[in-house]
């Protein structure tokens, strides 16, 4: 308990100025002025019915992209609709991304009717779950929102033609991923008795940091693959998930507009991927502030392995 205190305070105080308002609003002051200008480019944003996804959404629609949003609630994703500048370019899609069936039907029926590949995939879906609970498959539903979906999901729309080498995959992690190495028998397995939502959320994120770059290497012609993380951003999510942190933190979280922001300019900048560290702020960052999470036992491979495995039957 003293151990998990002190740690939280260590993480708090390295991260609080960098990742709420304060810091987006400092690194803001020296971006250009220069709007973005997506005209003609496809987009296919996920969990883009709240939060941060729908301000990316949002955002690329009224920059002259043509948007995909999915989520699972046709509620909001109708009311995203009725939000846009140009609903007209905006398509929405229902698709419960935490089912890997779900997922390969949707690609099936979502690459037959498309026109070509999506220029910009943006993997934004992301749950923080403090209850274990399973999906109908048998995956914790974090893991698979989190990891597998979105891997599913990319590696299925590159093997339809979804993707091109022209087109770029942004995947949003969280700086929660700096509080742990890459592990996998915890983030695979998660004992159900002692589960601990934001500790399994930090493997998740840190795994996509892994597979980011595994991806790159792999896929040196593209599709270029990019990581992220939004910063401190004031949406349901982190309300649901992280009331006593909202409350604290509520001042200074960042807008969903504001955590979209590297999403938007990767998007639009395209600069080359890194082989190391995440964006944040239109800048590359380190992808470990902790020397203990540069120690671990498992490697790429073994991620890579695990993700082949686990997605066998669907990919
Ligand atoms: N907010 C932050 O401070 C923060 C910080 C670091 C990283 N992030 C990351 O940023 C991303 C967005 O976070 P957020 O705070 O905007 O989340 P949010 O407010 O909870 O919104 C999540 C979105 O995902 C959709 N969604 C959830 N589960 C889904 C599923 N199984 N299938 C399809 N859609 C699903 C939700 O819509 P439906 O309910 O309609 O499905 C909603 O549109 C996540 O990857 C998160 O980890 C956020």
């Amino acid at each position: 308990m003293l151990f998990k205190t002190l740690a939280s305070a260590v993480f708090y105080g390295r991260f609080a100025r960098a990742f709420s308002a304060l810091g987006y609003r400092q690194a803001a002051r020296g971006f250009s002025a220069t709007p973005f200008d997506l005209t003609g480019q496809r987009w296919l944003v996920t969990g883009a019915s709240g939060g941060i996804g729908k301000a990316i959404a949002l955002e690329a629609n009224r920059l002259g992209a043509q948007v995909v949003a999915v989520a699972r609630s046709k509620n909001k994703l109708d009311a995203l609709v009725s939000e846009a500048s140009a609903p007209e370019r905006l398509g929405i899609e229902v698709c419960d991304l935490s089912s890997l069936e779900a997922i390969s039907d949707w690609v099936g029926r979502f690459q037959s009717s498309a026109s070509g590949p999506v220029d910009v995939l943006v993997n934004n879906v992301g749950v923080l779950l403090n209850q274990f609970v399973l999906t109908d498959e048998g995956i914790e539903q974090s893991l698979a929102t989190n990891l597998l979906g979105p891997v599913l999901l990319t590696r299925r729309l590159l093997s339809e033609g979804g993707l091109s080498t022209d087109s770029t995959v942004i995947n949003v992690s969280s700086g929660g991923m700096y509080a742990t190495p890459l592990e996998l028998d915890s983030m695979i397995a998660p004992d159900p008795q002692h589960f601990d939502g934001v500790r399994a959320y930090a493997l998740h994120k840190r795994a996509q940091v892994v597979w980011t770059h595994h991806w790159n290497s792999v896929h040196p012609k593209g599709p270029v693959m990019q990581v992220m993380h939004p910063g401190w951003v004031d949406t349901e999510g982190v309300k649901t998930s992280l009331p006593g942190f909202r409350k604290v933190m509520k001042p200074i979280l960042r807008t969903p507009i504001e955590g979209a922001d590297t999403v938007l300019w990767l998007g639009a900048q395209r600069p080359a991927p890194p082989k190391e560290g995440i964006w944040l702020d239109r800048a590359v960052q380190p992808e470990h502030a902790f020397s203990m999470t540069k120690k671990t036992r498992v490697s790429v491979e073994d991620l890579v392995a695990y993700l082949d495995e686990a997605l066998a039957k669907f990919l």
